[in-house]
């Protein structure tokens, strides 16, 4: 099932990320896949100074399993970060912020040399944009950004908190509040042909904290289960 599968490919970066030499520090990112990750890794924390997290629960997970979490800011070199993706495509540009994480994965993404990019096979796609494009905003310019966003053709919905999000202290059906103090919006209906462009388009909209387009910040090598095993694409 897709949990054995997040599973193999969470232990498949393990073993990637102990080819580096011992001593540095690792980029974590957010999500299922990265949680499995994380459990497999935990073993073999001494062999990194540390980490540096992409959101506060992956924080807590790292902390839990006895990791050093550090400030990006203290952080010089950050030889790879690894993540999971929403959708990927053939060129390594994704999307991402499903789980709400998008701005602090993309300013980790940006501070590393290497992105690692880690799913199963349900995320590989031609096009990017079967999944809603999730778009972080200030909350004050909800209406704005919405009547942009509105012009790339898509349809747009606000992100409000779920059942499963009362253990980040939220309240359903409210706004859906990111680590940061933001909305999201999210857009669906996209055909995304030049990710390129149009995270640039995006990032341009005042009110914009970040857009979950990984296009600039794409993935440089893919590791992906499916089925019949694993393989491992560079871009
Ligand atoms: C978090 O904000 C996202 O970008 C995740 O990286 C993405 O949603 C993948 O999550 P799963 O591994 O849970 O599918």
């Amino acid at each position: 099932n897709q949990d054995q599968l997040k599973q193999l490919v969470g232990e498949a970066a393990r073993d990637e990320v102990l080819k580096l030499p011992a001593g540095q520090v690792l980029g974590i990112g957010t999500g299922s896949t990265v949680n499995y990750f994380i459990d497999a890794l935990a073993p073999h924390k001494a062999h990194f100074f540390g980490t540096v997290s992409s959101s506060n629960a992956t924080t807590e997970r790292l902390l839990k399993h006895g990791f050093k979490v550090l400030d990006p800011n203290d952080v010089q070199e950050l030889p790879v970060y690894v993540d999971g993706a929403d959708e990927i495509d053939p060129a390594g540009h994704m999307i991402k912020g499903g789980g709400g994480a998008l701005t602090r994965e993309k300013i980790i993404a940006s501070m590393a040399k290497q992105f690692i990019c880690i799913c199963d096979a349900s995320k590989q796609v031609p096009v990017l944009g079967n999944f809603a494009l999730p778009v972080e905003i200030i909350p004050l310019s909800k209406g704005i950004v919405a009547q942009e966003l509105a012009k790339l053709g898509g349809t747009i919905s606000l992100r409000v908190a779920k059942e499963t999000n009362l253990d980040l202290g939220q309240t359903p059906s409210q706004p859906f509040v990111t680590d940061n103090g933001g909305w999201i919006l999210d857009v669906s209906g996209l055909q995304i042909a030049n990710p390129l462009a149009l995270e640039a388009q995006v990032n341009q909209i005042a009110g914009v904290i970040t857009v979950g387009l990984f296009a600039k910040e794409k993935a440089d090598i893919l590791l992906v289960s499916n089925p019949s095993g694993l393989s491992r694409v560079t871009f």
